[in-house]
């Protein structure tokens, strides 16, 4: 057998790596705007600010953790069927097209229906429960809630969207590769899940 017919497929195989990995632009990529009106816009909006809590916002989300989720999605590292669907065939460059373009969207937060939880909620989200040994979760996600690269925004999102993925870390249908949010929010009791959802949905 010659060198060649090893070679070919190889080849073929490390570019093929390459351009997934960095994201290199193919010929018949479609553009952000064809892709969001197509799909995403049915679920999340146009502007990434979707109407119905089933749906995350994805507007001013941090453009590298959006990446990484879209990924995760096409692996199957992240459950959702409804997602799947909808990253199966895009191309990395397309997957960090729209990762920048939802990033660079305003948020707007939505308005908590009970005051007194946001504020409990505030307390959590700021200081822990060093009763039961809760991490504060500004000192990963940030003092005003804003994460950081691979490190979600929270602030402004659904509240109900953020109770079901703490829920979802918790019974770990919900998986990440270094599991650090799995630890974290164990101990969390009902009613603070709920408090930091009101909390946190309220603010931008
Ligand atoms: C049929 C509805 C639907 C469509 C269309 C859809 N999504 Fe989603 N998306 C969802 C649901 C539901 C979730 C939450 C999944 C979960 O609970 O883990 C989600 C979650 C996400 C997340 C994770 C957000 C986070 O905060 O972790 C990203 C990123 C995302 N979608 C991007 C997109 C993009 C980009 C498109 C268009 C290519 C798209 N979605 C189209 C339903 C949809
Ligand atoms: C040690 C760091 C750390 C701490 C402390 C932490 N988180 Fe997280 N959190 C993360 C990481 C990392 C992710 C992204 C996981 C992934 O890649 O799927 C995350 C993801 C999340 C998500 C999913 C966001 C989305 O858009 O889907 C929610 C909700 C969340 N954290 C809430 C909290 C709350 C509430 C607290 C405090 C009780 C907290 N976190 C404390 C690191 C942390």
């Amino acid at each position: 057998m010659r060198l060649a017919d090893h070679a070919a497929p190889i080849v073929t195989t490390v570019l093929c790596a390459l351009t997934f990995a960095f994201g290199v632009a193919r010929a018949d990529d479609r553009s952000v705007r064809q892709l969001v009106e197509a799909r995403c816009q049915n679920c999340h909006g146009m502007e990434g600010q979707s109407s119905s809590p089933n749906y995350p916002k994805l507007a001013s989300q941090n453009a590298e953790y959006l990446r990484r989720q879209l990924f995760n999605f096409k692996l199957g590292k992240r459950q959702s069927a409804e997602m799947k669907a909808q990253v199966a065939d895009l191309s990395a460059a397309e997957v960090q097209a729209l990762a920048a373009y939802f990033s660079s969207k305003p948020i707007i937060a939505d308005i908590a229906f009970d005051p007194a939880l946001a504020e409990k909620g505030r307390e959590i989200y700021l200081k822990g429960n060093p009763a039961t040994g809760v991490t504060a979760c500004a000192t990963c996600h940030g003092p005003q809630a804003h994460g950081a690269l691979f490190l979600p925004r929270l602030a402004g999102q659904h509240a109900s969207y953020i109770e079901r993925q703490i829920r979802a870390f918790i019974d770990r249908t919900r998986q990440t590769p270094d599991m650090v949010m799995h630890s974290v929010v164990t101990a969390l009791t009902d009613d603070e899940i709920v408090a930091l959802g009101q909390y946190l949905s309220g603010i931008e």
